[in-house]
């Protein structure tokens, strides 16, 4: 058996992972205080403050393709936006990034990417680049203070106009901002359907301007999104990517050009997306040579943080040491780090 201890003395990246799901019980509790916002009922834990959100998906019915993930993610990313809503200056802003940085510190990871999609932070509509920068200054000062290093992927929605994203990815190649490392896409594939057309020029320019791409697909769609996100949009990385499993030829092509999937067991399960960690095929795609990675989603919310994760994660698939081992160099090898800093934590 592995423990939480040996995996979190592993050198270890986390490559999927939303800042929007980092907030702890007390961050939310101090930013609703600070901002005379009443929270929603009795709550005693994060997870009895979400639940106004009814995000957890009302009837899982079997594992993968029948919809009721669906559910489960839209009321998430309700949730998601209610409490970015509380953080409204920017201190507020540095200190949700810091304490970020601390609690990856915690659970043993080295580097970590982060996703950070600033339309879920309402109060900086139009503002997103001085959302950025304050989120950059907390990411500052937590590395100065020895904590571990943090880039973020700006994340599109997936519900975002083509011209926005467009706009976006020209602001991001002439403003450059701090940390700012890759374009990400995220949200409802469900709700927006196959969007890899209407992204393609976005990706294509943050290509060109030398950002990298990671996209969510293969949660709230099949192997079609995952096809899209590899043909055009670019993807060096895929974020999710579990529903590849039903597609042969697409797990060949995930193997033959060593394109990681950043999987999310717990999440896959809390949202529905399989109805226990028993479905969960992440064991069938490292079997069949795909590079894996195991990664939190948004561990608040969900109640969990890394090490927890891991050790679960090799208690359920039958992963041993070694195993947790290959987890964490390939960790380290998918992320969005220097060469430099990938080469020390080798
Ligand atoms: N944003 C935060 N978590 C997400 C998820 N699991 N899928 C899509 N978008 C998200
Ligand atoms: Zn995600």
């Amino acid at each position: 058996r592995v423990d939480e201890q040996q995996i979190r003395a592993l050198p270890k990246a986390e490559v999927h992972v939303h800042l929007e799901g980092t907030f702890s019980l007390i961050d939310l509790l101090t930013l609703a205080r600070e901002n005379g916002v009443p929270l929603p009922g009795p709550a005693a834990t994060i997870f009895d403050i979400s639940t106004h959100a009814d995000y957890v998906a009302p009837e899982v019915t079997s594992g993968g393709g029948s919809g009721a993930g669906a559910a489960g993610l839209t009321g998430f990313l309700r949730f998601l936006d209610w409490q970015c809503g509380l953080v409204r200056t920017a201190e507020q802003a540095a200190r949700v990034a810091y304490a970020f940085a601390a609690r990856q510190t915690a659970a043993g990871v080295r580097y970590s990417d982060v996703i950070v999609n600033p339309t879920h932070w309402n109060a900086w509509r139009g503002r997103e680049f001085a959302l950025l920068d304050a989120l950059a200054g907390g990411l500052d000062d937590a590395e100065q203070d020895g904590l571990c290093r943090v880039n973020i992927a700006y994340s599109l929605l997936r519900s975002q106009s083509a011209v926005d994203a467009e706009t976006i990815v020209a602001e991001l190649a002439r403003a450059r901002p701090r940390r700012v490392v890759a374009l990400s896409v995220d949200g409802d594939e469900k709700v927006a359907g196959r969007t890899g057309e209407k992204f393609r020029d976005a990706f294509a320019g943050a290509a060109r301007a030398g950002f990298h791409r990671t996209v969510h697909a293969g949660e709230s769609s099949g192997p079609d999104g995952v096809w899209d996100a590899i043909d055009l949009l670019q993807a060096e990385r895929i974020d999710h990517g579990v529903r590849a499993v039903e597609d042969e030829a697409l797990i060949a092509r995930l193997v033959d050009e060593r394109i990681s999937l950043g999987v999310c067991p717990r999440s896959n399960v809390t949202l529905g997306i399989y109805p226990d960690w028993g479905a969960h095929p992440l064991r069938r795609l490292v079997d069949a040579g795909v590079l894996v990675t195991v990664n939190t989603d948004d561990p608040a919310p969900m109640g969990t943080t890394l090490d927890v994760d891991w050790a679960v994660t090799a208690e359920r698939f039958g992963f041993d040491l070694s195993d947790m081992i290959g987890f964490a160099q390939r960790s380290i090898d998918a992320s969005f780090a220097d060469d430099d800093l990938k080469r020390d934590l080798s």
